[in-house]
């Protein structure tokens, strides 16, 4: 354990005999209430004038063993209130299976924000965007193609009414006037952005969250401050606020909200204290200056605010998110927050926390210090096997036939990858043109015929690909969800081969589909050095005119040192010449690297899922092509170090066409 100096104030905060959770006795609930004083222009907390300082932090994006830390942390920069997300697919992976303990457990993480004396401002969705996967929504969901998401469509409601029915009654116990933290609770997120605009699904949702919390919670909505977003996005009954950034003319948007709420506490849900990232651009910053003159002005104008994002945090394992034109964000959600995505105090958080001072009292020192970082140095791994040799471990159940290819969805796969193989029809000795119409790869497509790698097939671009073999040689697509669009009109996005695929001017048939179960494998049999070289004797080997190799598995392993007290601590892993893959550390999916493209070059890794009485075991998934990929028995290695960086220059080329911050304001 880290040490965590806990300030006195905090302590007995810690101490106080909880309200929650006592079975009634103690507490007198009639005295708790939260409201809005419509004369005064404000909240009223147990009738007294209130406004919050909030900050968002994201429990899904932050390891639960570093939850309290976080807080504390938020606590202690002066904040009164978080606000979170809760994001359906993270808790209903599969129809009515569903996910509450350990990382998962929001129960749990709204209590320990109440204990920390931290009230909580819930937004439940179910659509939630946040650059998460499908924008929150279970890809599922998108069994019924012709689904209309976000709207009144039958079977949308149903599915919402169903998990709503689930996840609810447990937040109930938890508001305020139920002796909880809970004090407003926002319905959808941004509707008014949504091409949709259903009032009669925002009032299916004003109905249900009602009939689930009761008559005396605060349900709000949140909306670009704009006329245009405010006009879809609002509904009698739900307190209607605003969210802009820096750089913006904070009368106007508050003009903007009090043109739909004449009376009532100005409210800006997120002022954002970064930006978000995509693969291929550079990273976003928002200067600190900007931010704290901006916030200064919303805080003198009596107005509550919630800093978006106050800590980002980590899209691990497959969850980032998407934009569109294609766009997907790496693996880091910093967000150029006040405290980093390993949870760092930075600059901006005591430039923010003086600037609260000014307006709030702020809990004295000491503040939890950021958790010390350890460079474990280079870790050589061995190529264990390619996908291709590890189907029967990746796809115990076998595959699925099919005449033409079918999506991750209607093979039942969410995430992760998918190995499409068929037999070439005829001779492609002089390159023939594989080619998915209508951008049908989604998302990207590492081919190979017989096991020679011959190139890759992407979303974004509609350039075929050459490629050469026999008829009857083995065409295998291993496709790679890189993860589903999260904000606007085609949040439906389904992943695998969309469109059928052809071969000069046939299409392709007959196809032989391989869900891979990577999470599984990777914990059972794909870890650990396995005591052989796999070498190269199983495939060709890549020749020196190509970029690429068979996507592969690669593995070590490393071991904490002794006699340095405090291990293991936090580090960061850095992939110096690999090209593109996935990571796991003792089969904690860490998420996606692609120092290949950028801006992010390591990934964090949280100490709590190392251990000091066995080697760590580091898995990798090479897509492109590794730094050892040539024949002969070399090492690759991968680097533990204590410095994230996750601002490289890029090219800003990649992914072409994208909004840039100006013309998405209103985005989150
Ligand atoms: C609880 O509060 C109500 C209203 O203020 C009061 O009438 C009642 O006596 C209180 N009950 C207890 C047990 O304190
Ligand atoms: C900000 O907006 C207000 C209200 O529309 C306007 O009066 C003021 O001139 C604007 N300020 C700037 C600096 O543009
Ligand atoms: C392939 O290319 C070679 C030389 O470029 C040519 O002689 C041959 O006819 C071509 N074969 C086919 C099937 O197009
Ligand atoms: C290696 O590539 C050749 C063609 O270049 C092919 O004939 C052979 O089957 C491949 N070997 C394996 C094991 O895939
Ligand atoms: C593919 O082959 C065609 C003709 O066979 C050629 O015109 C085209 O440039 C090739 N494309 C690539 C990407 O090599
Ligand atoms: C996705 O949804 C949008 C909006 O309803 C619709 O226009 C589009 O056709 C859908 N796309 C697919 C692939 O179903
Ligand atoms: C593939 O082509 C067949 C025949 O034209 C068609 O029936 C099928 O719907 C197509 N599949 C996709 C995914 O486009
Ligand atoms: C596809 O499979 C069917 C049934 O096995 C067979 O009749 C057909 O010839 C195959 N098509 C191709 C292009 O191989
Ligand atoms: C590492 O992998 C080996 C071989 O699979 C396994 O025995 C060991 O338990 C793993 N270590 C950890 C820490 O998970
Ligand atoms: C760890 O890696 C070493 C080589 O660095 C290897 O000899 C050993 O077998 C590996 N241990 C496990 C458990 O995989
Ligand atoms: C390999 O990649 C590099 C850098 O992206 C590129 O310049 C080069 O042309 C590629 N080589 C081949 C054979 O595709």
């Amino acid at each position: 354990m880290v040490m965590i100096a806990v300030p006195v104030r905090i302590l007995s905060l810690l101490l106080a005999p909880l309200l929650l959770g006592s079975a009634g006795g103690l507490l007198n609930v009639t005295k708790r209430t939260f409201e809005i004083d419509y004369q005064k222009d404000c909240f009223l907390k147990d009738g007294k004038p209130f406004r919050y300082i909030s900050g968002s932090i994201h429990y899904f994006r932050v390891p639960r063993f570093y939850w309290k830390d976080r807080l504390l942390k938020m606590r202690m920069a002066g904040l009164n209130a978080i606000q979170t997300y809760v994001p359906w697919n993270f808790h209903e992976p599969q129809p009515g299976q569903y996910r509450f303990s350990e990382d998962h457990d929001v129960e749990y993480f709204i209590r320990l924000a109440h204990e920390l004396g931290l009230l909580v401002i819930l937004r439940p969705g179910p659509y939630i965007c946040a650059e998460w996967d499908m924008g929150g929504l279970p890809a599922w969901l998108l069994e019924k193609e012709s689904i209309v998401l976000r709207s009144s469509d039958p079977d949308y409601l149903a599915a919402v009414d169903k998990w709503l029915g689930v996840l609810l009654p447990k937040m109930r116990p938890l508001l305020y006037q139920n002796g909880g933290p809970i004090i407003t609770v926002q319905v959808e997120n941004e509707y008014g952005s949504y091409f949709a605009c259903d009032f009669n699904y925002m009032r299916f949702l004003q109905k249900r969250f009602r009939h689930h919390l009761g008559d005396n919670v605060l349900l709000f909505t949140t909306d670009g401050a704009q006329k245009s977003y405010l006009k879809c996005g609002t509904l009698q009954g739900l307190y209607a606020t605003v969210d802009f950034g820096t750089g913006r003319n904070v009368t106007a948007d508050f003009q903007t909200q009090r043109k739909v709420e004449p009376n009532g506490p100005l409210v800006n849900s997120e002022f954002y204290t970064g930006w978000l990232d995509h693969w291929g651009q550079p990273h976003s910053t928002v200067k600190t200056e900007v931010l704290a003159s901006s916030l200064y002005e919303i805080l003198a104008r009596g107005a509550s605010v919630n800093l978006y994002m106050f800590i980002g945090g980590t899209n691990f394992a497959y969850w980032n998110g998407a934009n569109t034109p294609y766009a997907p964000q790496p693996t880091s959600y910093d967000y150029d927050a006040p405290l980093s995505e390993a949870g760092d105090l930075t600059e901006k958080y005591f430039v923010l926390r003086k600037v609260i001072q000014m307006f709030e009292e702020v809990p004295e020192g000491p503040i939890p210090p950021s958790t010390p970082k350890f460079a474990y140095g280079k870790v050589p791994l061995k190529k264990l096997k390619t996908v291709e040799a590890a189907l029967d471990i990746l796809c115990p159940g076998g595959p699925i036939k099919s005449l033409y290819p079918l999506t991750f969805i209607q093979v039942k796969q969410y995430f992760g990858f998918v190995l499409y193989r068929t037999t070439l029809p005829q001779d492609c000795s002089n390159s023939t043109s594989l080619h998915a119409p209508l951008s049908g790869v989604h998302d990207r497509a590492y081919v190979s015929v017989n096991g020679v790698p011959q190139g890759i097939l992407e979303r974004a671009s509609v350039t075929p690909l050459n490629i050469t073999g026999k008829a009857g040689a083995t065409l295998d697509l291993l496709v790679e969800n890189m993860g589903r669009v999260n904000y606007g009109r085609y949040i439906n996005d389904s992943k695998g081969l969309v469109s059928n695929l052809t071969l000069g001017s046939s299409i392709l048939t007959n196809w032989t589909i391989f869900p891979l179960g990577t999470e599984d494998a990777v914990r059972s049999h794909l870890q650990g050095w396995g005591g052989q070289d796999a070498g190269c004797h199983n495939e060709n080997c890549t020749d020196s005119s190509s970029n690429y190799t068979l996507p592969a598995f690669y593995v070590g392993n490393f071991s904490i040192p002794s006699g340095i007290p405090d291990l293991p601590q936090d580090t960061f892993i850095q992939f110096s010449g690999w090209t593109k893959g996935q990571v796991w550390i003792n089969g904690f999916n860490l998420g996606r690297y692609w120092p290949a493209q950028g801006p992010q070059m390591t990934l964090f890794v949280p100490r709590h899922i190392l251990t000091t009485s066995a080697p760590n075991n580091i898995t990798v998934l090479e897509l492109e092509r590794a730094p050892c990929s040539s024949c002969g028995p070399g090492l690759c290695t991968v680097e533990l170090v204590d410095t994230p960086v996750i601002n490289r220059p890029v090219a800003n080329n990649y992914f072409l066409e994208l909004p840039t911050k100006d013309s998405w304001q209103d985005y989150e």
